[in-house]
Parts: structure tokens; C-alpha cells; sequence
């Protein structure tokens, strides 16, 4: 089978930095990056999910590697035996805003390693929903010579560049080896029962205001009539205190400075309510 990304010596360029190492991430013990969304609610900058290429243009066609195909299914689920493996994130702007009608195109090959070059098993699209969730129901693809284990993943917002990229499992001893594998692209992977659970936020370089996840509408919330508590943006609020809004009472689930626009109906994230 042909490898793919094993020129030696390349320096990959990370076209964009990613902010994701860079931040700090005390709740995360696998070693896995961040989710957007954590760094996020914790303050830190967001910048675009790295390209999973080298920066020359001739490596470019690599950076896909051989096996992708235009045109696969519409589904969310790719059928097939295997470990099972749902995949779900978010795709968000650089200022965290969703991003709704994403593009998300992933391929992979199957449990032994072969990619369906005649067919389209394990290749499928979706587009993200109005809060920017996509999800993805397939298995843990198996291995083949040259890469550690990865899934391909092609994500592109209305009108602009597409973004090329893989995305990895934390754990893999082949991790330490392939060339291409950047830890930036790790999923958070816990094992539900017999399945495995991932999840990866993508960014994309798309400029924006923020619009927390699940915030409703805007007409949905009327800005002439303040719901009122004891809730307040620009304050610093640690896990475990509660908070009155609109009526209800509200317990933070992880410290951070509030802002207009993540009341705590806003951003079940931050706020639970009880
Ligand atoms: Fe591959």
C-alpha cells in the first residue's frame, strides 16, 4: 500500500499557529489539546486549527494524501464493522462564533488499514448545524504502514478556503514516529461501554463577534427587557457559586470573567441550572 507523508526531512510549517498548546489546559489529562470551547470560556485566544501539511507546495497534494475522493455521500454515519467511534465537536469562527452550513467532509480507512478507493465506505459529508455541531458516527480506523492512526477531514464555511486536515487519537505508540502526526490535531477520546467517544472543536479563519454556543436568536432575547439577578457581565465568578437570571438560579461550572452575551442561559458550558 503507498504511504502517504513519509518524505523525510520536511519541516512542516504550521501556516497558522494554534493557540491550543499555548493555553493552559489543567483539566485535560491525556495530554490532548484543549477543546475550543474550554479556552474560550477561560479567556485564551483562539486561533485557526492548524494545517496538517507542509507549506510547500509541492508536499501540498500530500497533505490530503492519496486516498481522498470529491463527491462522497451526504451522511453522518459511515457503516462498517469495527470498534465504534462517534466523533463530535464544534466548528467555530476565530472570535468563537458557530459556525452553521460547515462543510465537513471526513474519509478513513477501514479496521485493517485499506482505504475504499473504488467505493465510498467511510467517506462521507455533513454540514454543521446553526450552533456549528457536527458528528460523526464511524469506527476507529485501523492502521497502515507509514502513519499512525488518523482520520481525514476537509472543512470548509460558506465562500471561504477550504481547511485539509487529519485528526488523531491521544495514546498511539505510532504517534512518536509519523512525521505528519501534530499534537495540536488530538482528539479527546474516553471509551463509553464498547465505543469510543471523541471530540474536536475545529476554528476556522473566518472574523467574527462572539455568539456563545446555544445562545438563542437575537430576537429571542429581547434587549429591552434586562431579565435581571444577581448575574453581571465583567465579574469573576469561581466554580461552585451560584448566580440568579431571568428568574432562575444558576451554579458556575468553571471559573471565568462573564460578558455580555454569555448569560447564563447562554452557556450551559459555564452555568448549570438549578
Ligand atoms: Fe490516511
Amino acid at each position: 500500500m503507498e504511504e502517504e507523508g513519509t518524505t523525510p526531512a520536511i519541516s512542516r510549517k504550521t501556516l497558522l499557529k494554534a493557540a491550543f498548546i499555548a493555553a493552559p489546559v489543567p483539566l485535560l489529562a491525556t495530554g490532548a489539546p484543549a477543546l475550543a470551547r474550554t479556552v474560550w470560556a477561560e479567556g485564551g485566544p483562539l486561533e485557526p486549527t492548524p494545517f496538517c501539511e507542509d507549506g510547500d507546495d509541492p508536499t501540498i497534494p500530500q497533505t490530503e494524501g492519496p486516498y481522498f475522493k470529491p463527491n462522497s455521500p451526504r451522511r453522518s454515519t459511515l457503516p462498517g464493522s469495527g470498534t465504534p467511534l462517534v466523533v463530535s465537536g464544534f466548528v467555530f469562527g476565530l472570535a468563537c462564533q458557530p459556525l452553521a452550513n460547515v462543510l465537513v467532509d471526513f474519509w478513513q480507512c477501514d479496521t485493517n488499514g485499506n482505504y475504499d478507493n473504488r467505493g465510498f465506505n467511510f467517506r462521507g459529508h455533513q454540514f454543521t448545524d446553526a450552533q456549528g455541531r457536527y458528528q460523526l458516527t464511524t469506527i476507529v480506523p485501523g492502521l497502515y504502514p507509514g502513519r499512525t492512526r488518523h482520520i481525514h477531514v476537509k472543512a470548509q464555511a460558506p465562500n471561504r478556503p477550504v481547511l485539509t486536515t487529519q485528526l488523531y487519537f491521544p495514546g498511539e505508540p505510532r504517534n512518536n514516529t509519523d512525521t505528519i502526526f501534530d499534537p495540536r490535531l488530538l482528539m479527546t477520546i474516553r471509551t463509553v461501554g464498547g465505543r469510543r467517544e471523541g471530540t474536536f472543536d475545529f476554528v476556522l479563519n473566518v472574523a467574527g463577534q462572539p455568539t456563545p454556543t446555544g445562545s438563542p436568536t437575537p430576537t429571542a432575547t429581547p434587549t429591552t427587557t434586562p431579565p435581571g439577578g444577581s448575574w453581571a457581565p465583567g465579574t469573576a465568578y469561581t466554580a461552585g457559586v451560584t448566580v440568579t437570571y431571568g428568574g432562575a438560579t444558576y451554579r458556575c461550572l468553571q471559573p471565568h470573567t462573564s460578558q455580555a452575551g454569555w448569560e447564563p442561559p447562554n452557556v450551559p458550558a459555564l452555568w448549570q441550572r438549578v
